[in-house]
């Protein structure tokens, strides 16, 4: 397993927003995190990469505990975020958004590998390149999206998380990025991928688990979970 969550609780003041949750991804697999609003993804995603505290639990990157690392250390191991609401460096142009996230590797001297995964990313991204010099804040929703992902992969990470790409983006954008998703696992890539959007999640993953509420209220195959009555009524609207 590339990373193991075990049993961890979160706390914001008072409230426990996560409730002994345990996860894996193993190398290579799309995992697919649905639940409501509010039911905590993102929180599970900030616990995983360092943004919030844990009050009991173990977290595992590739074997080697990372709970108590901070964002930055946890980052340089591998991990690539794709954060919910993008957050690009929204008066940069694209290429020095696409420079910041190949940040970690530069101060590791591997500074002559950049450009060559530039071009890498403007085979997936086309749209990218045509916009090269253009503000990030000026892209319309769907391109922000993809200078999102292609920012967390300039990072070259182990594992990928994001957190809702497909939110507020039109249909047709919205299989676009599931389409992007798609070829990155062809490429070997390992996602876990935080959507509401559980009809597409599900059909792009290989396992997935339901969070309700802070807590893990089912796990399985991604097949299993289209056929479970209750995800096809309280998520699939069937
Ligand atoms: N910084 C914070 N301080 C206090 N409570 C918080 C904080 N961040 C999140 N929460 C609460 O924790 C719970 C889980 O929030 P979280 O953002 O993880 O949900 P989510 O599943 O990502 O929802 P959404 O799909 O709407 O993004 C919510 O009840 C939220 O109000
Ligand atoms: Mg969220």
């Amino acid at each position: 397993m590339i990373i193991e969550v075990k049993n961890i609780d979160v706390f914001y003041g008072n409230i426990r927003a996560l409730k002994k949750v345990s996860l894996s991804v193993d190398r290579g697999e799309i995992v697919a995190l649905i639940g409501g609003n509010g039911a905590g993804k993102s929180t599970l995603m900030k616990a995983i990469v360092g943004l919030v505290q844990k009050r009991s639990g173990t977290i595992l990157f590739e074997g080697r505990p990372i709970t108590a690392k901070a964002v930055a250390e946890i980052m340089r191991l591998g991990l690539g975020v794709v954060p919910e609401g993008r957050r690009l460096f929204k008066p940069l142009s694209v290429i020095d958004n696409l420079r910041l996230g190949a940040y970690l590797r530069i101060t590791n001297r591997q500074r002559h590998q950049v450009q060559k995964d530039l071009e890498g990313i403007f085979r997936l991204f086309p749209v990218l390149k045509e916009r090269i010099r253009q503000s990030a804040g000026t892209l319309s929703g769907g391109e922000q999206q993809m200078l999102a992902i292609a920012r967390a992969l300039m990072g070259q990470p182990k594992a990928i998380l994001m957190d809702e790409p497909s939110t507020g983006l039109a249909p047709i954008i919205v299989r676009e990025i599931f389409q992007v998703i798609n070829r990155l696992k062809s490429e070997g890539n390992t996602i876990l991928l935080i959507e509401q959007n559980a009809s597409m999640a599900l059909r792009t993953s290989d396992r997935a688990y339901v969070l309700e509420s802070g807590q893990i209220s089912l796990e399985g195959t991604a097949k299993e979970l289209l056929e479970d009555d209750s995800v096809r009524r309280a998520y699939l609207g069937v």
